[in-house]
């Protein structure tokens, strides 16, 4: 097991954005857009043969990130994220550790935004040293580390991210990671 992120072996190509797109949710400067999902019963649907959830996630959204997304070194109040990249943008996500004391601060980029990105700290530089990156392709799912120091890297000229997002607060990664279940003869 990587203890930063896990390829989870999910397919959903056949989904429709229009049934999942609903109301918008959170907006994070003007790169980070996160919408309600519209017809939760169409999603459940979707996934309930190719991915279980042993401990429920305690949200899920539709988002879309414009331009580079969060460039600066940070954790989130997730503490494991699954994000299923109907488009991946091609971006990469870097995970830090930690060098010494390090001192957070919350994200800098809130000054910007219409909402608080809550619980979300980001960090310097100089405090953590390179460990880990990874980067999805359309259609291909993680499961994401978030209460690690991580950042991400996209060019503008990509196509913007589209993502859905399971979310899990104060459940250790391993334990999201372990009760994750993909059916046999599910769907392809
Ligand atoms: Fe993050």
């Amino acid at each position: 097991m990587n203890q930063y992120y896990n390829k989870i072996d999910l397919n959903l190509s056949d989904l429709d954005i229009d049934r999942i797109k609903g109301d918008p949710w959170e907006f994070y400067g003007h790169t980070f857009l996160q919408y309600v999902i519209k017809d939760t019963n169409y999603l459940n649907d979707l996934i309930k043969d190719r991915i279980q959830f042993g401990i429920e996630p305690q949200a899920v959204f539709y988002t879309e990130i414009i331009d580079t997304g969060v460039m600066i070194p940070h954790v989130d109040l997730a503490t494991a994220v699954l994000n299923y990249y109907i488009e991946s943008g091609d971006a990469i996500t870097v995970f830090w550790e930690i060098v010494g004391q390090a001192q957070t601060r919350p994200l800098s980029s809130n000054r910007n935004g219409t909402v608080e990105h809550q619980g979300t700290m980001e960090f310097d530089i100089k405090d953590l040293r390179f460990a880990e990156k990874m980067c999805a392709q359309d259609h291909e799912a993680y499961l994401l580390n978030t209460g690690r120091p991580h950042s991400i890297n996209k060019k503008p000229s990509k196509p913007n991210r589209k993502m859905i997002r399971w979310l899990w607060h104060d459940v250790a990664y391993e334990d999201v990671l372990a009760s994750i279940h993909i059916p046999a003869g599910r769907p392809r």
